[in-house]
């Protein structure tokens, strides 16, 4: 049986706008048995460096005394500056706002420090204005200034902290810290959503390059030190100078099952605490003010709504006395919330949503009801306000003057100032690790023809990676970095100075035979889920990069590589083509550190030997997401603290196993639905135009009535009924697109069991989607209709119908049933399956 139809019609359904949606049906267990538990012992109690001080807790009380509920409740409420006006301030003062990866005033990616000084000024005048509200509690600015002030036009851009990691200098982390607090002071902005402490295990994960190391020692000793260098030590501390930090994300980020974002973390409890929980230790020591909750979960259980961990762990064991700030509507993801109605986060401990869209305003009332009806306990509501009211106080925001009377504020000469831009320096050649040198190749001395070749040399926003500018980093180009060099950039300057010559191609060709060629190349950036990987694998399928090397030595020309990723990757290949191959990781805006080490001075002197040492073990097979020191089969490529210095050995050679054993890509099923929606994947109901997360064990929405159904054990199927009165809907996605073209490459199937409930009247169809106007599917009606009505079967339908849809590479939804008419059936086991033999439903003939 063959059927193959392009569905047009399907594409415009397939065009609404992404649901982020929640995860599947609760385990219901973790949670009862969660909040009865008592804390193990290994939880310690945190000696904060930052005590109580009694005048302050007078004064909390004092202003908490005067509040209502409403001014209470806006204290919790962190809308982002895209979705409110300064009116909105006014009339509800919220506690703080943010801007996301990528907003700017006015939505100006151009905007001068004025303008960000400017709308600093506008807020806070309107939150200290009680008019509206009859409240004067100075509101603050939260931002993402990660790897320097990102979001800023011509601030200093550090190494992300992969690189930090590597130059494992904690006091040079201090320096960055204090550099950043400067540059986000002088626009006005009082907060950062940093550092991030995740501790990552998998490679595969989006976000490895937030992390500083695999191991928890660097990042415990990195996050006491970069909290006092944003915060500042004794009497600095939160000084006009500083800015409150947020050690993020609690917990369990960096251990998610596969690498997934936002995953399950199945680690134990004691893992949890020596691996995972390290950095709030250094944190929290040092006084961080905030910490953010976790997207992830803790064996099934969400972050955001875990009283265990929020709660019991966090405040009342470790004694964090600040408050708890929610991620990106991280709240809307516990079962039975939304985005805009979510009393179990309060309830669990969180204290702040981070509530970004529209969603601010629902929630808000919402909040204020679920108080007034005791739904959420006026001591918890209180406790949360008092939070927020101590940080404010310690960080003298009631008596600083307004953001535009800072003695900071509006100096553009601090924003990419040249003492900051000298420590970004330090930080990039302390960051660079070197894995292979052939017959010491390197140092290079500068007299000589470089070429310089690959698509990252001459390219400022390759060699920043993500949450660079935009929240991606994707779409900037070199003029974008004003004051920002290229790695390109720093070699030509010192190769011309020393009297050589550089080229720049980046296709590798030149006008004369250079004498070395620097190829630099690596990652696209990403950020978050976006950068989630099947397997570590470089340029899987398209060694565009590797041709490149290898035609360069087919001339005879010595390569140096120089590798820009956010994470360590298997690129056996392209180490056996490269006589020297240089780690740089994600350097940032100060490109010309990377020549520094490269090469002497015009005396043939060595500036500065390589130092960096590997903070995540190298791996020697793409399937090797998970290799980590201490572990007890440890057979990494190149392990945990390796970096070559200046007269070392080499230790590769050139001829590492290269052959990506096809079986051993060990392409296991993908599952969508086993016992329950498995992460990254939730269910969402309704019609093409309106779709609803599912939350709960019986749903309608539309035209749609989802319930869960048991099979072989509880709630391991989904009955779907659709009646008919419109076209009804139902998708199986990820916020985040997932490339499946290793399944489409290994003849791989959607494969589901289906019972058959009510068969179909009308046409039904499978498709995928790619993004907006972006899918593609096949009409499944016939084999509905010709299953017995009393038998679970299985359906399989092979992924090259799917195959319009951009050969699977980035797939949102991998599962939309579509249904013209009335139909009922119940699904389990669904699958994305390689090496299917004979699907159903065949396209690949
Ligand atoms: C990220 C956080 C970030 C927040 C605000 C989230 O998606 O997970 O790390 O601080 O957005 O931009
Ligand atoms: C924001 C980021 C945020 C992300 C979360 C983006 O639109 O700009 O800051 O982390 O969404 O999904």
């Amino acid at each position: 049986m063959r059927s193959h139809h392009k569905i047009s019609a399907l594409l415009a359904a397939l065009s609404l706008s992404f649901v982020t949606a929640c995860s599947g049906p609760a385990e219901p267990d973790t949670h009862q048995q969660l909040s009865n538990k008592a804390v193990p012992d290994y939880w310690p109690r945190i000696q904060s460096e930052v005590k109580t001080d009694p005048s302050i807790e007078a004064q909390v009380k004092e202003i908490l005394a005067g509040m209502t509920v409403e001014q209470k409740v806006a204290q919790l409420i962190q809308p982002e500056i895209r979705d409110i006006s300064v009116e909105d301030m006014r009339r509800y003062g919220f506690g703080s706002y943010l801007n996301g990866g990528g907003a700017f005033p006015d939505n100006n990616k151009h905007a001068s420090v004025q303008d960000w000084v400017d709308l600093a000024e506008k807020l806070y005048q309107a939150s200290v204005d009680d008019s509206l509200d009859g409240s004067s509690i100075p509101t603050m600015w939260g931002t993402d200034a990660v790897h320097g002030h990102n979001n800023v036009i011509g601030a200093t851009l550090f190494p992300h902290n992969i690189g930090l990691g590597a130059a494992n200098n904690p006091e040079l982390i201090e320096q960055i810290a204090g550099a950043t607090a400067k540059e986000v002071a002088a626009t006005g902005i009082d907060w950062i959503f940093a550092p991030t402490v995740a501790v990552t295990r998998d490679d595969r994960w989006g976000r490895t390059y937030e992390a500083y190391s695999e191991d928890p020692k660097i990042v415990r000793d990195y996050s006491y030190a970069i909290v006092k260098g944003l915060q500042g030590r004794d009497e600095n501390f939160l000084s006009q100078q500083q800015v409150l930090s947020t050690v993020k994300h609690f917990v369990g980020d960096g251990g998610t099952e596969g690498g997934d974002d936002q995953g399950n973390n199945l680690a134990t409890e004691k893992e949890l605490y020596e691996i995972h929980a390290q950095g709030y230790v250094g944190g929290l020591t040092a006084g961080a003010q905030s910490v953010m909750a976790s997207f992830n979960s803790w064996h099934g259980e969400k972050v955001h709504g875990s009283e265990y961990l929020l709660t019991k762990v966090l405040k009342e064991r470790m004694g964090f006395d600040g408050f708890v700030v929610g991620d990106w509507n991280g709240h809307g993801q516990i079962p039975g919330c939304s985005n805009d109605n979510c009393p179990d986060a309060i309830n669990a401990g969180l204290d702040v949503f981070m509530v970004p869209t529209g969603a601010w305003k629902p929630l808000l009332e919402n909040t204020i009801s679920q108080v007034k009806e005791g739904i959420i306990p006026m001591p918890r509501l209180d406790d949360a306000v008092s939070r927020v009211l101590r940080v404010k106080l310690r960080a003298g925001l009631f008596a600083k003057p307004s953001p535009a009377n800072r003695p900071l504020a509006g100096n553009t000469d601090l924003i990419g100032h040249p003492e900051h831009r000298e420590i970004a320096r330090q930080a990039v050649r302390e960051s660079l690790v070197l894995l292979k040198n052939s017959e010491q190749l390197l140092p290079l001395k500068p007299y000589q023809k470089v070429l310089v070749a690959g698509d990252g040399a001459d390219n400022i926003g390759k060699q920043s990676g993500g949450w660079t500018i935009t929240w991606q980093g994707t779409g900037n180009e070199n003029a974008d970095f004003p004051g920002g060099t290229s790695i390109y950039g720093g070699i030509r300057e010192i190769v011309e100075a020393g009297g050589g010559k550089a080229e720049l191609s980046a296709e590798g060709n030149f006008s004369q035979k250079p004498d070395v060629a620097i190829v630099v190349f690596g990652e696209e950036p990403y950020a978050e889920g976006n950068g989630d990987l099947a397997n570590l694998e470089y340029q899987r399928g398209n060694k565009q990069d590797l041709a490149l090397l290898r035609k360069l030595k087919a001339q005879n020309i010595p390569v140096v590589s120089v590798f820009l990723s956010g994470r360590p990757l298997w690129v056996n290949p392209e180490l056996n083509a490269s006589d020297a191959f240089v780690a740089a990781w994600l350097p940032g805006s100060e490109g010309q550190g990377v020549a520094e080490v490269l090469f002497t001075d015009k005396d043939g002197n060595i500036r500065y030997d390589f130092s960096g040492k590997l903070s995540f073990s190298w791996p020697a097979t793409p399937e090797q997401t998970t290799v980590n020191v201490g572990d007890t089969d440890y057979q990494p490529l190149l392990p945990y603290g390796f970096g070559l210095r200046y007269g070392d050995n080499d230790v590769l050679g050139d001829n590492l196993n290269e052959r990506v054993n096809s079986s051993s890509t060990e392409l296991v099923p993908l599952a969508l639905l086993e016992n329950a929606i498995r992460a990254p994947w939730s269910m969402s109901i309704g019609t093409a135009n309106k779709q609803t997360p599912v939350t709960s064990a019986v749903m309608t929405s539309g035209p749609v009535q989802m319930r869960t159904m048991d099979r072989f054990v509880q709630e391991d199927a989904r009955t779907l009924h659709f009646d008919g009165s419109a076209p009804g809907q139902v998708r199986i996605g990820a916020p985040f697109p997932q490339d499946l073209r290793s399944y489409l490459e290994r003849n791989g199937a959607l494969s589901m069991d289906v019972l058959i409930q009510q068969k179909p009247v009308a046409a039904v169809t499978l498709s995928m989607d790619c993004g907006p106007d972006c899918g593609a599917g096949v009409d499944i009606t016939e084999q509905l209709q010709s299953m017995p009505s009393d038998k679970w079967q299985t359906l399989s339908v092979d992924l090259a119908c799917f195959r319009d849809a951009q050969n699977l590479a980035g797939v949102f939804n991998p599962l939309i049933l579509t249904s013209e008419g009335q139909t009922g059936l119940s699904l389990s086991k669904i699958y994305i399956k390689p090496d299917i033999g004979q699907p159903l439903i065949r396209c690949n003939d």
